[in-house]
């Protein structure tokens, strides 16, 4: 079995697991321990990217609210995918519900940081609407494809250049519920929308 780097076939299928459903538990465990140790209790303002994060941000708000940290949470919907594995085109901002105010820290939350264009944007739209004390988490960083200086505060994974989905991560919406994180690989001859 060989990984694709990105961007992946024309007709990439479910391939191997790259983090169990175990291992992604363990590890947003981990990554509220830091969170919370840098913030301490009470609120925190999240606003999460959709749709990749929704997941994520699930299992992250609830880590954190037995930590004592509740979050408000908001969304951005941006996309740099159309139907594909590749970016697009810009990043396009979709309608999204207005931002609380907050004078406050706010957390950005995202799945994947890969080429950098979807943090930069959401930075410059936060940065629009005031917030200037912000920290980034994502659960995964491919820095093999960053065009644009971007890193995260909080990081779940290091991937390598694969195209990745599970755990909220799709490729055509597909994927989005599995549980663990699993590459796209090419080879099968119809598409597997990874029930197992
Ligand atoms: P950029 O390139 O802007 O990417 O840093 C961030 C957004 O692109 C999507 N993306 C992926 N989605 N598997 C996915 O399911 C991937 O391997 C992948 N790489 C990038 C994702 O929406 C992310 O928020």
């Amino acid at each position: 079995m060989t990984f694709h780097s990105a961007p992946a076939p024309a007709t990439p299928h479910l391939g191997p697991v790259l983090f169990t459903a175990e291992q992604i538990r363990v590890r947003v465990d981990a990554l509220a321990d830091e969170i919370a140790r840098d913030y301490g209790p009470g609120e925190l303002a999240a606003v999460a990217v959709l749709k990749g994060s929704f997941i994520f941000l699930a299992d992250l708000a609830r880590r954190l609210s037995v930590r004592g940290i509740h979050l408000t949470i908001d969304f951005m919907s941006l996309s740099s995918y159309g139907a594909g594995t590749a970016p697009a085109g810009p990043v396009q901002v979709q309608p999204t519900p207005p931002l609380r105010a907050t004078r406050g820290p706010v957390l950005l939350v995202d799945d994947i940081l890969d080429t950098g264009l979807t943090l930069q944007t959401a930075r410059e739209l936060l940065s629009r609407n005031g917030i200037t004390n912000l920290r980034t988490c994502v659960l995964l960083d491919k820095p093999a494809r960053r065009r644009v200086p971007a890193n995260a505060d909080y990081v779940g994974f290091q991937v390598e250049n694969v195209f990745v989905v599970g755990y909220g991560l799709d490729y055509n919406d597909a994927y989005r519920h599995l549980p663990y994180l699993a590459a796209l690989v090419a080879g099968a001859s119809r598409p597997d929308r990874g029930t197992a």
